[in-house]
């Protein structure tokens, strides 16, 4: 049984928890929070025990899952590691590459396995069509366009629309997008031109980017995502082209796959991505056999998202 700590009892607070609670190789031991009614509420759903101060509780797990605001990840990232705990950190991990680079440092001296939050790579419909890329059925990846729009942000927390918190549409959400474009292309970026937009009031963050990647053996990426305070239709998909075929996903409806000569289509499967990714996790601490997003993987996506946002101010390229 593995002990776990969980620091952070917000929004995605509540989703590692009820993956936690759900898992039979975990043991709940405590939440922490600062924020006690909210901290003393979700514990009292999982049985846990409420702290206010994660760092008095190192002691008793063997990891914890972080899920504090943007600003404060790295430096709960690095107490966690210096008191040789393994994590499930949230992306974007740290809101600047230096940041990052002491979450890397101090999980490398401390041999403490470093999970980032990339969670859509355990969407059944995205890892069955990684799956297929991996499988050759449409050659080799070289371009995915991934579109998203939403109309949630009015129900963002109020810290994501502050720039010295790292917040904007791109690190909380657009993360995760680019994570898809690496995983699926196996390829590492080198350059990117973007464009981002801020199209809400009262706000320095983005809401809306487009951006272009480009990769080391020819893969690209298009990504774009606008999100709306008021609510519109939810549309999210993701292309993926090879040189023999593509695959669309359709998220949360199913996946299409056009090859040679062929069409056909699969349904989406249920979506239980945070279960996925604790239990990939344990499977890692396990010394199972499994590929989870790394500290290193985190680190390459925030050069990117960061990339993004520096492209769009100077309205040129960045060579990363
Ligand atoms: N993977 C996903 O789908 C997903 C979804 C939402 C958020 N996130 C990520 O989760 C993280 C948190 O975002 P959120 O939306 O849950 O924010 P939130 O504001 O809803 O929750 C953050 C919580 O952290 C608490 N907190 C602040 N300082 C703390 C500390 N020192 N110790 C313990 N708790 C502390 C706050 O009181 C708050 O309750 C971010 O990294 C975000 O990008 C991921």
């Amino acid at each position: 049984m593995l002990r776990f700590g969980l620091i952070g009892a917000g929004k995605a607070g509540e989703l590692h928890a009820h993956a936690i609670g759900a898992s039979r190789r975990a043991k709940f031991v405590w939440i922490a929070d600062p924020d006690r009614a909210r901290g003393e509420a979700l514990a009292e759903r999982y049985g846990a025990r409420h702290l206010s101060d994660f760092k008095e509780g190192l002691g008793d797990v063997d990891a914890v899952s972080v899920c504090a605001p943007h600003h404060m990840l790295a430096g709960i990232a690095v107490t966690v590691a210096q008191a040789g705990r393994h994590m499930v950190l949230e992306k974007p991990m740290a809101i600047s590459l230096r940041e990052a680079d002491t979450v890397l440092a101090a999980a490398r001296s401390a041999s403490v396995t470093l999970m980032v939050g990339f969670v859509h790579r355990y969407r059944p419909d995205v890892a069955r069509a990684y799956e297929l890329v991996q499988s050759g059925v449409i050659g080799a990846p070289r371009f995915v366009v991934d579109r998203t729009a939403n109309g949630d942000l009015g129900t963002w927390p109020d810290w994501v629309l502050r720039s010295q918190n790292g917040g904007g549409l791109l690190m909380y959400s657009g993360v995760h997008r680019v994570d898809r474009a690496r995983w699926f292309l196996g390829q590492n970026v080198l350059s990117v031109h973007g464009s981002t937009a801020s199209l809400v009031e009262n706000t320095d963050v983005d809401s809306s980017t487009a951006a272009l990647l480009i990769c080391d053996r020819g893969g690209r990426a298009s990504l774009t995502q606008h999100f709306h305070v008021h609510d519109i239709p939810f549309t999210w998909e993701t292309d993926i082209h090879g040189t023999e075929g593509m695959i669309r996903i359709r998220t949360g409806h199913g996946i299409d796959i056009w090859t040679r000569g062929s069409t056909r289509t699969e349904p989406a499967g249920q979506d239980r991505k945070f279960e996925g990714e604790i239990e990939a996790f344990i499977d890692k601490l396990e010394g199972k056999p499994v590929v989870i997003p790394t500290g290193e993987d985190g680190r390459a996506v925030l050069a990117i998202a960061l990339g993004v946002i520096e492209s769009s101010r100077i309205g040129q390229s960045i060579r990363l």
